[in-house]
């Protein structure tokens, strides 16, 4: 019999997102821990383990969360210092006592009372969106409304500009695809001439709330710093933005078309919800649970340690595989059915756990309800168009399909 610990890690590729669950499963029944020569990182697929990897933040540091897979050439690292590139670990990536500081103005931003607040504008978006689908049966409805709603729904609470939306976007799959994929030499450089314009757009952009502060959320950020640097730098609050303006769309965009995705594939599902809509807010719960957006977040280990009795050396990098550790069925049974009345949906680690937990949850879970609510009133006959192929960007973090054919 072959030896199922290389097994696994032979046949795992971490890039290819297309069908991530059969061999998730067997690592989390034979090797749920391994390694992955392919990016040198080491894989945890066991819900028991990734909580306690993200519990204990002193041996596994949030440092590595936007590394390159593939590691930035010369020529990338010139381009970057030439264009005055100069985000610094804020959030996602910083570690304790910076990121405890940072992150406790910010969460004073994201308060699910502040999120309830913007409800009727985020209302409004959705429902300007659905009305500019109604006459289109059959649509890609990834193209004509999921793309764009989280980024218009995120620019309307940070006080960014709406005309620029398709230009962040675009700036935000960039960044994406660079850090979290694998491009070649040159694709790497094609890149960073993106990356550098979009900071800079972020630094114009936090200048300027600065000069006129205004009712949005940096606007927030840049009051709360009064002028100290001791609270908050301007240098800080742009590394903020340019982590928000990735982490606060791409993600939700990809968690509503995967939602969209299984509710429509299990019509019952679909139908359940448009006849009642109060079960919404679960039902997508377990929609982040079976198939969350960030599939992997990742850790890395500063001292060494052991997890599920594998030995893992100070130094090395591992990758928390959120989507395998939200089918594991010691902790939520017959993972792979969609059951919206699990008495444990909240178990979920499809936002993180402990102190990176996702700070944009409140807002994500705000409108993606009122998306469904509003799609399930306007649409309740919207099914997917059958036999259409799902295409997944290749990288090892952000799960979603690129297109969804419905009609009605
Ligand atoms: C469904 C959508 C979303 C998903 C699945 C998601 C998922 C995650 C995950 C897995 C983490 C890492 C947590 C950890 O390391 O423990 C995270 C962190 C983060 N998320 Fe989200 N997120 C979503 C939406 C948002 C939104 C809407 C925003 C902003 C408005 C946002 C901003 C952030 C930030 C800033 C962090 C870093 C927090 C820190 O390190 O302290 N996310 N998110």
């Amino acid at each position: 019999m072959p030896c199922p610990i290389s097994n696994v890690s032979a046949t795992f590729d971490p890039l290819d997102l297309s069908d991530p669950f059969p061999p998730l499963a067997q690592a989390r029944r034979d090797a749920p821990v391994f390694y992955s020569p392919e990016i040198d990182y080491w894989v945890v697929s066991r819900h028991a383990d990734i909580k306690a990897i993200f519990r204990d933040h002193e041996t596994y540091t949030a440092a590595n969360t936007i590394a390159p897979i593939a590691p930035f050439s010369d020529a990338v690292q010139q381009m970057l210092a030439s264009g005055d590139y100069s985000p610094e670990p804020v959030l996602s990536n910083n570690v304790p006592p910076s990121h405890t500081r940072i992150r406790a103005l910010v969460n004073r931003l994201f308060t699910p009372r502040r999120m309830k607040s913007f409800a009727p504008a985020i209302r409004d978006i959705a429902q300007r969106g659905v009305a500019g689908l109604i006459n289109q049966s059959p649509v890609d409805i990834v193209a004509e409304l999921t793309y764009e709603y989280p980024a218009h729904v995120l620019f309307h609470v940070l006080g960014v500009p709406a005309a620029d939306v398709p230009q962040v976007k675009a700036w935000a799959g960039n960044r994406i695809k660079l850090y979290y994929g694998r491009p070649s030499a040159d694709e790497q450089i094609e890149m960073t001439k993106n990356l550098v314009p979009f900071w800079r757009y972020v630094v114009d952009l936090v200048a300027e709330k600065a000069r006129e502060p205004q009712d949005d959320l940096t606007s927030d950020l840049i009051r709360m710093r009064a002028g100290d640097d001791s609270v908050l730098t301007l240098n800080e609050i742009a590394s903020c933005m340019i982590t928000l303006l990735v982490a606060g769309h791409e993600t939700t965009t990809a968690q509503i078309n995967n939602a969209l995705l299984h509710l429509l594939s299990q019509r019952e599902c679909w139908e359940a919800l448009s006849r009642a809509p109060d079960a919404i807010p679960q039902m997508l719960e377990e929609m982040m649970r079976f198939d969350p957006s960030v599939c992997a977040w990742r850790r890395l280990a500063v001292k060494p340690s052991t997890v599920a009795g594998v030995e893992i050396p100070a130094g090395a990098n591992l990758l928390l595989m959120l989507n395998s550790a939200n089918r594991d069925d010691a902790v939520f049974p017959e993972p792979d059915l969609i059951v919206a009345t699990r008495g444990n949906l909240k178990d979920h680690l499809a936002f993180g756990y402990g102190i990176h937990y996702c700070v944009g949850a409140p807002l994500a879970r705000l409108e993606m309800a009122i998306l469904l609510e509003t799609l399930t009133r306007a649409l309740p006959e919207l099914r997917l168009l059958p036999g259409q192929q799902l295409e997944y960007t290749r990288n090892i973090s952000f799960r979603g399909p690129e297109s969804l054919w419905v009609a009605w």
